[in-house]
């Protein structure tokens, strides 16, 4: 070999080595996330090129060139997502918060995302059963699956899930019971002794709450299970969770007695048990001393007077005790609780005077007793408090009949912090505090269980207005401004809606980065309201400037002039797919017309080879061709027999690759071969088109590569010069074709036998890789019947 071969040869691995260094680690996962785009027929507009981390697609971050998160909050995406995505391997972050067009199922494979922590898919348009493998992603610590159309059951391996935090699967249609652990080999949610929230609610859950579910060794903060069809009792179990802080039970179907061992949870403070069909008697509760909120209402309560304990519960700030049967007067102390802001006493059979004295809390705003039997009505000197009395004896009386109280007029606050006073903008746009005319994002916060009520003193407000201002002022949010207002509840589910709206700092709009962080903000938590407001969620609206334009409709495959791996992998990937139904295509046609007749002439038991779009050739046909193998045909030759050039009936040239009497394999060695040969298909490597097993002869039959070797140019034998432009091709090209048989050839192939000789140039000069034959097979050697004698070309000094 030359030294001018040798610096080639060497060039050639070392780019080869690039390559490879190149398409293991990036690569793939370009390939993935092209893949994935592909699926969506809206992405972001930045989403071009075959570099994601190179070109800092818009919400994707990388390290080391492997992609870590993938966070698009409201980013208007569409379509589907494919089982690509787990190809991610180094995943730790998919945040895709509210995408409502993002539909389908979750791929089943996503266990295979081993580094996840974050799983955010609130606020989509995802469908089906949540995957079984999700009990695989062993790291994840946020699971947030909210808002979407889940069906099925809750899968029992998310009990695995030793690490998680936060288990958010509330508003789907989810149904059945909740999976308990039974033995080791069956887990269950019982096992979640890191979680802190259970955030079930607004779902079909069914059956009874398992006694086995809960233990003293968890740690639960939160138990939503509120809006769903649970039946049976309250387990006992549940008292023994010491750490709750959040009990909602509301909108169920549960039965029994409220058990007295509740009295045990001595930090809840909020306890809804509400719309059940509980029975018996209210239990004492008086050592819930944190307690906010007791709502008790509409259960199948027996009659009984209003309790007194409710005066010691010294945070109430809400009690709502509707239709539960209560009799006789209200006691004395029943508003004393000095944070008491709201009592809802309505539809009970509350008799005699309400009569407020003078113990009542300073905070009361709201008192609802209509649809019972008062007679009588004190009025307090607070004139704060609105009292509700219709459908009252009371209330019959012609003097009171036209007073307020006796009107059922529920006062609407109109609370904005902070005040706007700004002329109007037009096109969508909202004037900022500062009445800049901007689009802000806007959506709504949403608190599951406040620990207020009556929300008609604003202090809770401007306390939680300035945390949001605060936090946003942080120099790596673009945000000008906050602002919330329309302070209103859900009357189902007592949740807290607030409007809110955020400005950016320099443009009229964010763009999809800067928005994006205001909303994982949110879906991530990193933003923490003020503890009173309780656990919450954000909704955004649609950002009408991304409406239209910030995003890509997806135009189909791009096959750019890109020459980077991602691309090139990704082409190969289609192309293997296309192979793959070539080869399906192949094997019905081969089942309806055998073109391999012959084959079984040799009377062995092997089958026909299975070929995809490789030819067999008679031995007449390659002979006519080729002039009888004629001399003038004879292009070269080595040790396996001689190459001939032949000329088709169609005029396509074509070269012939005939095997010495004596040097052919046997029959099950070259059926092997053809074909493994005739599944390569790649630009930079020769193409095989057919065979010709007749007659004791073993011919292989290539596309003919009119420039011959690379030999034959660096050697001035072809009279071709390379410039320098064209030898990098010719490189890129050779790796290009060795890389595609040693990683994507099925079974992969090594070469064994690189040299100048076996690139070959075509017209255009593009180098084909040639002659890898008798290459090594990577793979099962149960599968591969090639002899993998040694290879190679002995270098010998000129
Ligand atoms: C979702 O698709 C519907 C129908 O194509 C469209 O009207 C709506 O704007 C889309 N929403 C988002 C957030 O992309
Ligand atoms: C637990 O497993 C045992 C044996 O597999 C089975 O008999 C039993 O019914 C299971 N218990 C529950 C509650 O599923
Ligand atoms: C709680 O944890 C302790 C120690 O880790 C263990 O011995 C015990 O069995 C656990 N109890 C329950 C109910 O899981
Ligand atoms: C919990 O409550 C029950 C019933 O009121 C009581 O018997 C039990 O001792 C309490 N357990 C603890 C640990 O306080
Ligand atoms: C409620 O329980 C407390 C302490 O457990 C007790 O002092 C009080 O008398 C009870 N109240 C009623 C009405 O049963
Ligand atoms: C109020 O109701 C209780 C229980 O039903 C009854 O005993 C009492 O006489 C009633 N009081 C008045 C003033 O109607
Ligand atoms: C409003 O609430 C705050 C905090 O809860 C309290 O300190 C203040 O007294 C309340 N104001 C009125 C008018 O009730
Ligand atoms: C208060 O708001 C509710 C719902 O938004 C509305 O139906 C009602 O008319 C409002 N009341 C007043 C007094 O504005
Ligand atoms: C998005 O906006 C932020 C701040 O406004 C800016 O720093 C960043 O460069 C912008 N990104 C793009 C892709 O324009």
């Amino acid at each position: 070999m030359s030294s001018k071969n040798r610096v080639y040869m060497l060039l050639i691995l070392l780019f080869f080595q690039i390559f490879s260094v190149f398409g293991l680690t990036n690569g793939p996962d370009a390939m993935a996330l092209q893949a994935l785009k592909s699926e969506w027929t809206k992405f972001p507009k930045n989403w071009e090129g075959s570099d994601p981390c190179g070109t800092n697609w818009v919400g994707i971050t990388c390290s080391n060139d492997r992609i870590v998160s993938i966070s698009l909050g409201n980013a208007y995406l569409e379509g589907k997502l494919s089982a690509d995505i787990t190809a991610l391997s180094e995943l730790q972050i998919l945040d895709l918060t509210s995408n409502p067009n993002l539909t389908g199922p979750l791929p089943s494979n996503i266990g295979n995302l081993k580094k996840l922590t974050t799983l955010n898919l609130m606020g989509c348009g995802f469908s089906g059963q949540i995957p079984e493998s999700i009990g695989s992603l062993e790291q994840l610590t946020t699971l947030s699956l909210n808002s979407n159309k889940f069906i099925g059951t809750i899968p029992a391996s998310i009990g695995r899930l030793s690490k998680l935090f936060w288990f958010d699967i509330a508003d789907n249609q989810i149904e059945g019971a909740l999976p308990v652990s039974n033995g080791t080999s069956s887990p269950g949610l019982d096992m979640l002794l890191q979680t802190k929230h259970f955030h079930f609610g607004n779902n079909k859950l069914s059956g009874d709450i398992p006694e086995k579910l809960f233990s003293s060794n968890m740690t639960l903060l939160h138990v939503l299970f509120d809006g769903n069809q649970f039946t049976g009792k309250i387990p006992d179990s549940l008292s023994l969770v010491k750490t709750l802080t959040v009990l909602r039970l509301d909108r169920n179907k549960l039965t029994g007695d409220i058990p007295s061992s509740l009295n045990n949870l001595t930090i809840l403070q909020e306890l809804y048990l509400a719309n059940n069909r509980f029975t018996g008697s209210l239990p004492n509760l008086t050592s819930l001393t944190s307690l906010y909120t007791l709502d008790v209402s509409n259960n199948q309560l027996q009659f009984s007077l209003v309790p007194s304990w409710i005066s010691s519960l010294r945070s109430l700030a809400t009690l709502r005790m509707e239709a539960i049967q209560l009799e006789g007067p209200i006691p004395i102390f029943l508003f004393s609780p000095t944070q008491l802001q709201t009592v809802v006493l309505k539809r009970n059979q509350i008799n005699a005077t309400l009569d407020f004295g003078t113990i009542y809390s300073n905070q009361l705003e709201f008192v609802d007793l209509q649809y019972n039997y008062i007679t009588d009505y004190k009025p307090s000197a607070n004139k704060r408090i609105q009292v509700m009395l219709a459908d009252n004896p009371v209330c019959q009386d012609p003097a009171n009949r036209l007073s307020e109280y006796c009107n059922a007029i529920q006062h609407n606050t109109s609370f904005s912090a902070p005040q706007i006073n700004c002329p109007r903008c037009g096109q969508g746009k909202e004037p900022s505090p500062a009445c800049r005319c901007v689009y802000p994002v806007t959506g709504i916060l949403t608190f599951r269980s406040p620990s207020f009520s009556g929300y008609t003193n604003d202090t809770n407000f401007n306390t939680l207005h300035q945390g949001l201002d605060e936090f946003f002022k942080n120099p790596s949010y673009p945000v000008d401004s906050v602002v919330i207002r329309n302070i209103r509840e859900n009357p189902t589910d007592h949740h807290l809606l607030i409007d809110l709206l955020v400005f950016p700092s320099e443009k009229e709009t964010f763009n999809v980065t800067g928005m994006d962080s205001v909303i994982s903000a949110f879906s991530t938590h990193t933003y923490k309201q003020p503890p009173i407001f309780g656990p919450y969620i954000f909704k955004a609206d649609q950002y009408s400037p991304f409406s239209g334009g910030s995003m890509s409709a997806n135009k189909g495959i791009i096959i750019g002039a890109a020459v980077g791996g991602a691309v090139l992998l990704l082409l190969l990937t289609i192309a293997g797919i296309y192979a793959l139904r070539q080869r399906n295509r192949a094997d019905r046609a081969a089942g309806r017309n055998n073109p391999f007749a012959k084959w079984n002439k040799s009377k062995s038991n092997i089958d026909a080879p299975q070929l995809m779009g490789a030819k067999a050739f008679t031995f007449d046909e390659l002979k006519k061709c080729t002039d009888n193998f004629s001399k003038a045909n004879d292009v070269g030759g080595g040790g396996y027999g001689q190459v001939y050039k032949g000329v088709l009936p169609s005029g396509e040239l074509i070269a012939i690759k005939r095997a010495q009497q004596g040097s052919s394999q046997g029959e099950l060695e070259f059926k092997t071969e053809i074909e493994l040969l005739s599944r390569v298909h790649h630009k930079n490597v020769v193409k095989l088109l057919g065979f010709c097993f007749d007659k004791t002869e073993q011919m292989l039959v290539y596309e003919y590569i009119p420039n011959g070797s690379l030999t034959d140019s660096l050697s001035g034998k072809s009279g071709i010069t390379l410039d320098w432009t064209t030898r990098l091709r010719i490189i890129l090209g050779s790796s290009k074709g060795l890389a595609y048989l040693h990683e994507n050839a099925d079974p992969p192939i090594i070469h064994r036998d690189i040299k100048s000789n076996n690139i070959l140039l075509n017209e255009s000069l593009t180098a084909k890789v040639a002659d890898f034959g008798l290459s090594k097979l990577v793979g099962d050697p149960e599968k591969v019947h090639v002899t993998t004698q040694v290879k190679g070309t002995l270098v010998s000094r000129e």
